[in-house]
């Protein structure tokens, strides 16, 4: 089993139009995807060996809509990239972390993520995700 790598780290927030700041930067928008088991809209920006992940609410169902109408927009996630989801799940689990998605679920780029339970990472949200 490879080491896990940083893949991206999601940003919820009201519009994708929130990708201007880092435009003004100099990375671009690379991919935008709506994501339907998640209910967002996904915008990716390549910043070198990881992206950022812009997430806008499809409605107000999204659990992307429910944490930005409790925090306010910002950071909400990071998503490490493995390379046998299924095992890191299994040991994780066994180890005694909560978990949102007992199993994969289909993330943007054909991936297959599962994000764990933000209490299991002391209030941080961690996703992983496994390249189809
Ligand atoms: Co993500």
């Amino acid at each position: 089993m490879n080491k896990p790598t940083l893949d991206h780290i999601g940003i919820a927030v009201k519009s994708l139009d929130a990708a201007k700041i880092y435009e003004a930067l100099g990375l671009t928008v690379d991919h935008v995807e709506t994501v339907t088991s998640q209910n967002v809209r996904t915008a990716f920006l390549s910043a070198g060996d990881a992206n950022l992940e812009l997430l806008e609410p499809t409605g107000p169902e999204s659990t992307v809509a429910k944490f930005i109408e409790k925090r306010g927009e910002g950071i909400h996630h990071i998503c490490f990239r493995v390379d046998d989801i299924e095992s890191h799940l299994a040991r994780l689990k066994s180890l005694g972390y909560r978990l949102i998605n007992e199993a994969p679920v289909p993330g943007a780029h054909g991936c297959r993520v599962a994000f764990l339970h933000p209490s299991a990472g002391d209030g941080v949200l961690i996703e992983l995700s496994e390249k189809s």
